[in-house]
């Protein structure tokens, strides 16, 4: 499981994750700040990517330098709360596609309903990073990748800000070739399945509809 998952430990991103979960910080800097965390885990996520070399000329001579060797990448958040990831995303890679799917969390169960899907009809040929704030007990990432899957994707990462040990736990099982990226791996979750210390609800706090 170590190698599958990746948690961020950079200044700025612990900087940035610490006013987020301040209960004192309204919705406008809270989505400024999830767009800037996704651009640094974006950047993270993305090293391996493969590279190919060109030849261009700069004003002083001809040189060979690289460039992305045409990997085709796909976006797909997980409404509502991965929507707030997805600007930060594509302003790093502009050409990536974006799926969409749609789930939340029954109040009483803590199951994942699903109400929308639609992903590229290409997806087959892209690497697909799901993106979704928050991992709690792992059901809505393991459903909608297992959604994803069924399209035959090239490859899957999952990239959420603040994961349970939990929902690592039982991503890491359900989707062992999933790579996991998170910015934080929390203390645990309380009786509702809500991360400790957290956040509070992702959504609520992106749209502002508490
Ligand atoms: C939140 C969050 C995840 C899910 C995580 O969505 O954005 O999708 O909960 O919980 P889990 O790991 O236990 O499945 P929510 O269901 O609150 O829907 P929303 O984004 O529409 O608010
Ligand atoms: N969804 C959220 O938005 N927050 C949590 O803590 C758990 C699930």
């Amino acid at each position: 499981m170590e190698n599958q998952v990746t948690i961020f430990d950079h200044p700025l991103i612990q900087h940035k994750l610490t006013h987020m979960r301040d209960v004192n910080t309204g919705s406008k800097l809270f989505r400024e700040l999830v767009s800037e965390v996704s651009m640094l885990m974006c950047y993270e996520a993305t090293r391996d990517l493969p590279l190919k070399e060109v030849e261009i000329e700069t004003p002083m001579m001809k040189t060979k330098s690289k460039v992305i060797a045409g990997r085709k990448l796909a976006f797909v958040p997980i409404l509502r709360a991965g929507l707030g990831m997805l600007d930060a995303m594509l302003e790093m890679v502009p050409a990536a596609k974006v799926g969409h799917i749609g789930l939340y969390r029954d109040e009483e169960t803590h199951e994942p309903v699903e109400y929308y899907n639609k992903l590229p009809s290409d997806i087959e040929e892209r690497d697909v990073f799901v993106l979704d704030p928050m991992l709690a007990t792992g059901g809505s990432a393991i459903d909608a990748i297992n959604i994803i899957k069924k399209s035959k994707p090239n490859s899957i990462k999952f990239l959420c800000i603040i994961a349970s040990p939990e929902g690592i736990k039982a991503l890491t099982e359900a989707h062992p070739d999933v790579q996991v990226f998170c910015a934080a791996k929390d203390d645990g979750m309380n009786e509702n399945c809500y991360i400790l210390p957290g956040l509070g609800d992702a959504g609520d706090r992106i749209f502002g509809t508490k």
